[in-house]
């Protein structure tokens, strides 16, 4: 099989990205446009912004893509778009590029779940360093803004299949730590700034009741059979209510909005900032918050792979990006002798080379797009 050159675009979210990826081994080219300073102000995605961002971003963020590899738009082989799970008018801004491009250039298009992507920036990266030894079947959880699912990957011949063993009931992980921040007026996205003041408070200071999954999901479908398999669900909107309770119950508002006045006044407030206007029960705070997510998330995680003898873990999406998340899982995975793998951080968040890769044994498969093909914001991975 000859090299095969995929251009991939992304735009589900707050990232407009494009990227030029070999064979779905090695990134050729990976530019990301965030649109964090937009949606700043507001402590979240505003998601009428996040097109209209998206629109003024696509065209020159795509010819980037293809200048910073030395390509052109008539020398790349294949085009690969999001297709979901995301912002239903983000994705359509990359959709109908995508397709205007496909067509006026004759080019195969192929549709990616951005889930799917996730999984594969882990794999890229793997091949890009000569491993090409996984071992399967492999768990992979998607930990991001949107999602906090485990899947069961398995290879079979040149395609992949994957296996949904658990999710978020309500919250995902990435939300939690973005709306907590937003409540204690830590900034936006969260996650990179509970992560960094995480290291100057004590995490033992305030305990988090476990989450308590008492009832089966209302939401699942399937067989009986399927429903009695042992499901690995989490849920995060009880501690992110336990936060609020205790800046009620602990008078913690006045600090919040000193805090929220002095780093208003700052153009693009860093964590030294954030820092100087924190007191150290605050700090205390967002320390044990941040302990009581990566406890739960990794000893769920640990569990679903000893009940799926999983032989790999893969631990992806932006919470992949948390210091204390890596560190806790390469411990306690290690005294499991299960071998965890990450992305690099810049391929743990929002990109499209992980998009280009995921689209690359459709490629090979044939297996296009139609032209009629539309953005599905609630698109599952199966
Ligand atoms: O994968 P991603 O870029 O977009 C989605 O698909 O959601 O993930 C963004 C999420 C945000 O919730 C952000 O706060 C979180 O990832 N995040 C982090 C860190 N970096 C990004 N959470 C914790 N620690 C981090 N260092
Ligand atoms: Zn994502």
């Amino acid at each position: 099989m000859p090299d095969a050159y995929i251009l991939g675009i992304e735009s589900s979210c707050d990232e407009t990205a494009a990227a030029v990826v070999r064979s779905g081994e090695q990134i050729v080219s990976n530019v990301v446009f965030s649109q964090i300073a937009t949606h700043q102000p507001y402590g979240g995605v505003v998601p009428e912004l996040a097109s209209r961002e998206h629109l003024r971003a696509i065209v020159p963020v795509v010819r980037k893509a293809l200048a910073d590899a030395g390509h052109t738009f008539q020398s790349i082989d294949a085009l690969a778009v999001t297709q979901g799970p995301g912002l239903a008018g983000a994705l359509l801004v990359g959709i109908s590029y995508a397709k205007a491009l496909a067509f006026g250039l004759d080019k195969p298009l192929i549709a990616v779940n951005h889930l799917e992507g996730h999984i594969h920036a882990v794999l890229l990266e793997e091949r890009q360093k000569g491993n090409h030894a996984l071992k399967f079947p492999v768990l992979a959880l998607v930990v991001s803004g949107g999602h906090t699912h485990l899947y069961l990957v398995r290879r079979e011949d040149r395609s992949w299949s994957y296996q949904n063993i658990g999710h978020t009931r309500d919250d995902a992980a990435g939300e939690a730590f973005d709306k907590v921040a937003k409540l204690l007026a830590l900034g936006y996205p969260g996650g990179p700034m509970i992560d960094k003041l995480s290291t100057h408070g004590d995490p033992k200071a305030v305990s988090f009741p476990a989450a308590q999954l008492k009832h089966r999901d209302r939401n699942e479908r399937g067989s009986r059979q399927e429903l009695d398999q042992p499901r690995f669900d989490f849920s995060y909107s009880g501690i992110k209510t336990a936060v609020l309770r205790y800046v009620e119950t602990h008078d913690l508002k006045s600090s919040i909005a000193a805090r929220q006045k002095a780093t208003q006044a700052i153009a693009r407030p860093a964590a030294a900032d954030y820092l100087a206007h924190t007191d150290h029960r605050t700090l205390d705070l967002v320390a044990s918050f941040q302990r009581a997510i990566v406890e739960d998330v990794v000893g769920k995680t640990l569990a679903a792979a000893r009940a799926c003898n999983a032989a790999s873990l893969f631990v992806t999406g932006g919470v992949a990006a948390n210091n204390e998340l890596r560190q806790r899982f390469e411990k306690d995975a290690a005294m499991e002798g299960l071998r965890v793998y990450f992305p690099s951080r810049p391929l743990s968040t929002d990109n499209a080379a992980m998009i280009a890769a995921a689209a690359y044994p459709r490629f090979v498969a044939q297996d296009f797009a139609p032209m009629d093909f539309s953005a599905e914001a609630g698109l599952a991975l199966s």
